[in-house]
């Protein structure tokens, strides 16, 4: 697959077939992705890979916390901040929400399947792998933030070339607690973000959706041409 069709084709998927994914192609993908750039070639990601019963027990473990509406730990409250109303931000994320629930067949007022719908995150949407990705504390966020962007959209397009898709997703690290004791993530790390991983379950109705972009357009300020 080329690089540009491998830009086009990646999308959030938000269901997995159970098949799973052998480790040496797990682990050539995260070699591949950690070819990704970084500010003085620093390299600040670190990967935990989760699969079989402990992701099992993860799935259940952020269920019950879902289940109990847990307040997030402090050091994930940033997660929970809401787009500016009346923004274009805010515009976009209700766009691409109520492309799914359409798909997804879940009226507004159904809090029953809107519920069960907010569990798919905290399950990592049954994929047979997550990956957690964390940076040391030492470095500031902003110090590694862009440089672990770059490492996570790698390994979104890497999966690609195995025929394996993905969800970049932060419920699977709101509940950092979780996390922490059933992986024993040292509190050293700061959790960036999970990716789900898998072979994806085209059947789903919202592998369907189609997110939009901005016309390109809108967005570029041409300078001195
Ligand atoms: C940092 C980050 C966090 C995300 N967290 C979630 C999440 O918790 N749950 C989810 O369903 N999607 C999550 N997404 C996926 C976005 O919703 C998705 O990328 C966006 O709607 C564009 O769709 P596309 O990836 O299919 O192009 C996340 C994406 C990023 C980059």
């Amino acid at each position: 697959m080329n690089i540009v069709e491998a830009i086009r084709t990646r999308k959030s998927i938000r269901k997995f077939k159970s098949d799973p994914v052998g480790k040496s192609t797990i682990r050539e993908i995260l070699e591949i992705a950690a070819r990704a750039p970084s500010a003085e070639n620093t390299q600040p990601w670190e990967f935990t890979v989760i699969t079989g019963d402990l992701l099992d027990r993860l799935r259940e473990e952020n269920v019950k916390k879902i289940k109990e509406f847990a307040v997030p730990p402090k050091e994930m409250e940033y997660l929970m901040v809401e787009r500016p109303k009346g923004s274009i931000y805010r515009k976009r994320q209700v766009e691409i929400a109520k492309k799914l629930f359409k798909l997804m067949d879940i009226p507004r007022e159904d809090l029953e399947k809107r519920a069960s719908w907010l569990e798919r995150g905290f399950r990592y949407f049954e994929a047979p792998v997550a990956i957690i990705i964390t940076a040391d504390k030492s470095l500031s966020i902003q110090g590694s933030y862009m440089d672990v962007g770059s490492v996570m959209q790698n390994i979104c397009l890497a999966a690609l070339n195995y025929g394996l898709h993905t969800c970049i997703e932060n419920q699977g690290i709101t509940y950092s607690d979780v996390l922490r004791k059933l992986i024993e993530i040292p509190d050293s790390k700061r959790l960036i973000a999970a990716i789900a991983m898998g072979y994806p379950d085209w059947e789903f109705p919202a592998n369907k959706v189609e997110s939009d972009r901005e016309p390109i357009d809108n967005i570029i300020t041409w300078c001195g041409l």
